[in-house]
């Protein structure tokens, strides 16, 4: 077993595993190299070339787990919503009314057609898994049914305002789009599953922007159903929820459900977030990634240490529980120094656990 697969089995393992939401990617060289001769999409959809850009940050930095190099809007391509990438996701159209559901292409009538689409990801991590070091765990991923709807109906996840998207949770469109997205995305996460990861993330980046009383009417038992649905077809691979903006009354309301591993955002000081809910969950975050941004190394160091300290003075016990990371994704300004770093730093801090 490696470190990764360890801690999910809660077994004795040391120093508590890292790694990085986007360790692949434009802050990095290799990921650049690529990115000259290949569109992202490519790099997505060519499985040699998504197993190269996945093992970029393994090779390089010795990260505890990969993830699977892809994006979480390609089911809504599937669905019949036109992807296409310019600097930024863009979709052909957005789920505005209620009438446009009818646009959407039904996933129910031919499930095992509508999945194909998507096999571009197990094909991948067929080939990344007996790349990997013996080492190192692997994670695929998908993106929320609440994240999803939000890109659905607004494009993004830029701005302020997502009123639209808050009416749509309440006008029928949520329900409408969810009766037509869960099937196959739980397929897309079965699939990922069954071609060889240890953890499949569900990444929730909009989470926090649906106020508390709405996430827990409408959002959670969209999340309960689909956890316990993968549970039941895959339960040897643990299941990450990350949300981001979010606290602990959302995260009490998670409580319930089939999730292995929380993962939260720089909000809230880890030690806190373990004191109440590492009994229940295992945690993984959450330094902030624009502190790893920073230029001069000394900054950078010293604020890698004090975000260690108090953890580092926590029970063994508690300690068990803690997958080390960021608190979202590596930014692309980010010099790839300061990764280095973080790792090695990690690894003098808690090495000797
Ligand atoms: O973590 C990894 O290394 C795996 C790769 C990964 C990507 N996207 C690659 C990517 C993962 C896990 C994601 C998840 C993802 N994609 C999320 C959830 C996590 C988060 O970051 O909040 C979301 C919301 C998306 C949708 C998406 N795809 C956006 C908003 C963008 C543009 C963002 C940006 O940084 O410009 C993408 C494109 C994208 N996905 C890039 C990468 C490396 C940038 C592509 C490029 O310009 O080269």
């Amino acid at each position: 077993m490696n470190r990764f697969q360890k801690t999910l089995a809660h077994q004795d393992h040391g120093r508590p595993p890292v790694w990085f939401m986007r360790q692949a990617g434009r802050y990095h060289a290799h990921y650049q190299n690529l990115k000259k001769d290949h569109s992202f999409i490519e790099l997505c959809k060519n499985p040699k070339l998504a197993c190269e850009v996945t093992l970029g940050p393994i090779e390089d930095f010795k990260f505890d787990a990969a993830i699977l190099f892809s994006d979480l809007l390609f089911p809504l391509e599937t669905l019949g919503m036109g992807l296409t990438y310019d600097v930024g996701p863009k979709l052909d159209w957005h789920l505005k009314s209620l009438a446009d559901l009818k646009k959407i292409r039904d996933p129910r009538h031919d499930l095992s057609r509508a999945i194909d689409t998507l096999k571009f990801q197990a094909e991948a991590i067929r080939l990344i898994r007996p790349a990997l070091p013996q080492e190192t765990g692997l994670i695929g991923f998908v993106g929320s049914p609440l994240t999803l709807f939000f890109y659905a109906v607004q494009g993004s996840h830029q701005g302020a305002d997502f009123s639209d998207v808050i009416l749509g949770l309440k006008d029928g469109r949520f329900k409408g789009f969810c009766d037509r997205l869960l099937p196959l995305l739980l397929e897309n996460m079965v699939l990922q599953a069954r071609a060889g990861i240890d953890a499949l993330a569900v990444f929730d980046t909009c989470a926090g922007d649906v106020e508390l009383k709405t996430y827990q009417s409408l959002v959670v038992p969209v999340l309960r159903e689909l956890f316990q649905e993968f549970k039941r077809r895959v339960p040897e691979v643990a299941l990450i929820y990350y949300s981001r903006g979010t606290h602990e009354s959302y995260w009490r309301a998670l409580k319930p459900l089939a999730i292995d591993v929380l993962g939260i955002d720089w909000r809230t000081p880890l030690p806190k977030v373990l004191e109440e809910f590492s009994e229940r969950f295992m945690i993984q975050g959450n330094y902030d990634p624009t502190l790893l941004t920073e230029r001069d190394p000394r900054v950078f160091e010293a604020s890698l240490r004090e975000y260690f300290r108090p953890i580092r003075t926590l029970s063994p016990l508690m300690l068990k529980s803690w997958i080390c990371g960021l608190g979202h994704g590596v930014l692309k300004e980010t010099p790839e120094a300061n990764v280095r770093k973080f790792l090695q730093i990690q690894s003098e801090v808690f090495g000797n656990l």
